[in-house]
């Protein structure tokens, strides 16, 4: 049975768009974006997603009292429709705990650095500003805090003498076009077994 993918994203959804491909050429197997969801009106994934036929909504952060009142919202928005596996792709709202308590290892999230190491809004600027040689991307599932959950993948990038925040990220883009789906598989195949802080794969 094909599960049922939900991405979250505000921005302008590159990796949003390499998830839907990779559904459709078979890099995921056993799912299907079925539905994106924005906390943004204008956000550029929204149109990525109308483009695919896919339901794409926004969903107004105005029109809640709290961001519990609005996880809640959108927990039922997502159940509704039969979600199973949450993906966070430039989604710049923190979940509450509320909501990773209801998906609980089912919300993944990619982040422009290799965690521990810069976590926060400015991964990439903050690896650039600190020197570091090498930074990267991480998959992780999604916990209480700031990029703190478990990692699935993660994979290098070298940082050039040249580099500007702009050409180390699209650099890092383009690494994480192809490991958010490799892990959206990975987990969806539940070859993905979190022991702690670990996550162990099962590549066979
Ligand atoms: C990515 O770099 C991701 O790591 C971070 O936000 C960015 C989203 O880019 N969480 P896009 O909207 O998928 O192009």
């Amino acid at each position: 049975m094909m599960k049922r993918i939900a991405v979250l994203a505000s921005g302008n959804g590159s990796n949003l768009q390499a998830i839907i491909e990779a559904t459709e050429s078979g890099v995921i197997r056993d799912g299907t974006v079925a539905l994106v969801v924005s906390d943004r009106t204008n956000a550029y994934a929204l149109e990525r997603a109308r483009k695919k036929n896919i339901a794409a909504s926004y969903f107004s952060p105005h029109k809640y009292s709290s961001r519990e009142e609005y996880d809640r919202g959108l927990v039922t928005y997502l159940e509704r429709r039969q979600i199973d596996l949450v993906v966070l792709a430039g989604f710049m709202r923190l979940l509450t705990p509320y909501f990773v308590l209801i998906f609980q290892h089912r919300i993944l999230n990619i982040h422009p650095a290799l965690l521990p190491s810069f976590p926060g809004e400015h991964g990439v600027a903050e690896a650039l500003a600190y020197g570091v040689k090498v930074t990267g991307c991480t998959v992780h599932f999604v916990d209480e805090g700031v990029d703190t959950g478990p990692i699935i993948l993660q994979e290098a990038v070298h940082v050039y003498n040249d580099d500007t925040s702009e050409s180390l990220h699209s650099r890092i883009h383009a690494v994480e076009h192809r490991l958010y789906p490799k892990a959206i598989d990975l987990v969806l195949r539940d070859k993905v077994t979190i022991k702690g802080r670990r996550c162990i794969i099962d590549e066979g």
